[in-house]
């Protein structure tokens, strides 16, 4: 059980103090559920852990990659966090909740001419600039409009993170940023520290996600640290603002054993305030990007459960009302999750039962040999942990309408995004008739 999570006298599955089979009836299935109170605790975690350096200056920008709604924007706002979006789509959203632009920070390893338009017409805050066509676009727009932008540079720092260890990339293999190995960052700090357009305020990088272990954030850290006096002799430059990424990893599964927050930022902030001092700098502001330790734990998938399928000697299919479409994760990574029957939360685990989607793909699994109490047809399935990259990477395979989302907290439901209906889906097709009609 995690954050408001507990099971209430019927024996159902509660979140925020909400019965979940009520929210599967009121709502309709597949549902998103979001413990609210949980996100609160960990934008707190993240904030606290940076306040007990009073010298260091740092924000929390949530990466809105992992889940982005005008609500969950506007939550972000009220929880004082900054913002990390990365295409035009998710500018929108934040411009529609109302976010502060200044706090805005806009990524992207290709952004288009059109995003980087509606950034500069909105203001926001930094633009995290990722390749050499990106410098020139950017530099012709402001020219264009007499006006500057705050940047931060991407490099890559040839590190690259995994679940459990990190291993060094000798060829630095990444789509994103500025190498460090091969001097491309060096190049773009001389043509941005020298533009009257591009203000070129530092650096950031990212190694990588659902990361359990402080060391490759370290690494990097250290393998910037090594340039910096070059760049400070060579190009006047150094970074006020060193953005570190996001990527602090969680517990999906009883596999993943994730380590306090407040370890991750310790780490963070004490070798960049070492690395400065070493190298007789000043210490920049520290940024970070949570995005899945922001909202994974926090969120809930409840499905219906349909038709299932006894193989004898084989296994025993159970198959939900969703699937790949609202959670891709599992097709895609292989990702692992764990699952309650929400209406009956309290009752013996007697089954062990491979949890399908409904779509028509084989790899459609969402769980492998769950263990679940015995169910029947028409209860309801609670997936937890599928709050990050679940409704942001879900899709419309098979036609599937995507689901509802609703915040929960102290007792109350709030419907956040309606569920699609089958008009939705039509709404941007043509008929041929019209075709004939509008001459297309
Ligand atoms: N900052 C940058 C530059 C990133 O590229 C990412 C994630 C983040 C922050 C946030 O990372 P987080 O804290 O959420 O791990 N779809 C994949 C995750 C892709 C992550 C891409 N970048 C998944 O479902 O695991």
């Amino acid at each position: 059980m995690r954050g408001t999570q507990c099971i209430n006298q019927k024996g159902h599955l509660t979140i925020g103090g909400v019965d979940t089979v009520d929210l599967a009836k009121k709502y309709g299935t597949p549902l998103f559920v979001y413990d609210t109170a949980l996100i609160r605790e960990k934008a707190e975690a993240f904030k606290k852990a940076f306040e007990t350096y009073p010298h260091i200056k740092w924000q929390v920008a949530y990466a809105s990659k992992a889940f982005s709604s005008v609500a969950m924007v506007q939550l972000i706002h009220q929880l004082d966090l900054s913002l990390d979006v990365v295409s035009g789509g998710e500018l929108f959203t934040a411009v529609k909740a109302g976010f502060p632009a200044e706090r805005i920070h806009f990524h992207g390893n290709n952004k288009t001419e059109e995003e980087l338009i509606f950034a500069l017409d909105e203001q926001i805050g930094m633009i995290i600039v990722d390749n050499f066509y990106e410098i020139q676009l950017l530099e012709k727009l402001c020219m264009e409009r007499g006006r500057t932008i705050d940047i931060l540079l991407r490099l890559t720092p040839g590190i690259e993170a995994h679940t459990h260890d990190y291993i060094m990339t000798g060829q630095e293999d990444s789509k994103f940023g500025f190498n460090l190995g091969d001097h491309s960052i060096d190049e773009a700090i001389q043509l941005t520290s020298a533009s009257n357009y591009l203000k070129l305020n530092g650096l950031h990088c990212h190694i990588g996600s659902q990361i359990f272990e402080t060391d490759g954030f370290e690494l990097a850290i250290k393998r910037i640290y090594q340039y910096i006096e070059n760049w400070s002799e060579k190009y006047d430059f150094e970074p006020r603002v060193l953005n570190v990424g996001g990527g602090f990893g969680i517990k999906y599964s009883k596999d993943d054993q994730p380590i306090p927050l407040k370890r991750y930022i310790d780490v963070i902030v004490n070798t960049i305030t070492n690395e400065s001092e070493a190298k007789g700098c000043a210490i920049p502001e520290i940024w970070v990007e949570p995005g899945r330790a922001i909202v994974g734990e926090a969120g809930t998938t409840l499905y219906s459960i349909g038709a299932y399928k006894d193989i004898p000697n084989v296994k025993k299919y159970l198959a939900v009302d969703g699937g790949m479409t609202d959670n891709l994760r599992p097709s895609l990574y292989q990702a692992k999750y764990d699952a309650v029957v929400a209406n009956r939360a309290n009752e013996e685990l007697e089954e062990t039962v491979t949890v399908a989607g409904k779509c028509c793909e084989s790899g459609d699994i969402l769980i492998q040999d769950a263990q679940l109490s015995k169910s029947v047809s028409g209860d309801i399935l609670a997936v937890f942990c599928t709050g990050a990259y679940g409704y942001s990477m879900a899709n419309h395979y098979n036609r599937l309408p995507k689901p509802a989302v609703v915040f929960v907290e102290e007792g109350d439901a709030q419907l956040t995004m309606r569920r699609e209906t089958y008009e939705d889906l039509v709404r941007q097709d043509i008929m041929l008739q019209e075709i004939a009609k509008a001459g297309y």
